[in-house]
């Protein structure tokens, strides 16, 4: 990664509304992070709040893990993709119809408005689940497996990439290629609770995995200076970035 490559770190926004959300990002700057605006945020300020942040300059992920029929979805996805985001998702466990339905839609709305297709993601097995979460639900494979499994469907589907553990991530890497888009929630650095999240890694253990996009929460947004929390993962990303594109 050269000097001005962006840094791989997404900051979850996750705020009950605008004020706090605001209230952060007016202590960083566009350079510092990419912004994930998620459910409860978007639910809370909408179209607009994701407006303002990409007018200031900010690469906005717009997480809503989109999970229904292919006309609604793909309509949803044309939407997000006016407002402008970088990025956006919808469940892979949706089926192949609707992930190509999505890509479809994204690209013509993107098309229309005349810019670059945002990065079209998708979730493959959340990272709060473990194995026993996925045989309540009837799905025998391990988290990997199913993992995997997800991401070639996604790539089969024209995906950009997807939404995974960074433990899964070198064995998606191998199978879907260099260029395939790797997010990575659930990190949490050494020594911190895990919450309610199961397959978690450090930053530094997800860069090396392979990862491209780091999405981290309450590790910054709950720190006691959040902004020194995400400068402190930021460092320790570009250095582990550094070595792994020397090696
Ligand atoms: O606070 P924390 O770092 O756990 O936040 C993780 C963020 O990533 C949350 O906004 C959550 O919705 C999102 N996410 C996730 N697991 C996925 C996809 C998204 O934790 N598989």
């Amino acid at each position: 990664m050269t000097a001005a490559a962006p840094s791989r770190v997404v900051v979850a926004l996750d705020y009950p509304d605008a004020a706090p959300a605001l209230a952060f990002v007016a202590r960083i700057d566009p350079s510092r992070c990419a912004l994930k605006v998620g459910k409860e945020l978007f639910v809370a300020a909408g179209p607009d709040l994701v407006r303002a942040l990409v007018a200031r300059g900010y690469r906005v992920f717009v997480d809503l893990k989109f999970h229904d029929i292919p006309n609604t979805v793909a309509g949803a996805c044309a939407a997000v993709t006016g407002q402008g985001a970088w990025m956006l998702n919808v469940h892979a466990s949706g089926g192949f119809a609707m992930m190509a339905a999505a890509r479809a839609a994204v690209d013509r709305a993107a098309a229309q408005a005349g810019r670059t297709a945002p990065l079209l993601i998708a979730v493959t097995v959340l990272t709060s689940l473990t194995a026993a979460d996925l045989a309540r639900i009837g799905v025998g494979a391990d988290p990997q497996a199913h993992a995997l499994l997800l991401a070639r469907l996604a790539r089969d589907a024209g995906l950009d990439g997807v939404v995974c553990s960074a433990r899964e991530a070198p064995a998606i890497r191998r199978e879907c290629g260099p260029t395939f888009q790797l997010v990575t929630p659930g990190i949490r650095p050494a020594g911190e609770p895990t919450q309610d999240q199961a397959r978690v890694t450090t930053p530094e253990q997800a860069v090396a995995a392979g990862a491209d996009w780091l999405v981290i929460g309450r590790p910054i947004t709950g720190a006691a200076d959040p902004v020194a929390a995400l400068d402190a993962i930021n460092a320790a990303v570009a250095a582990t970035a550094g070595h792994r594109e020397n090696a």
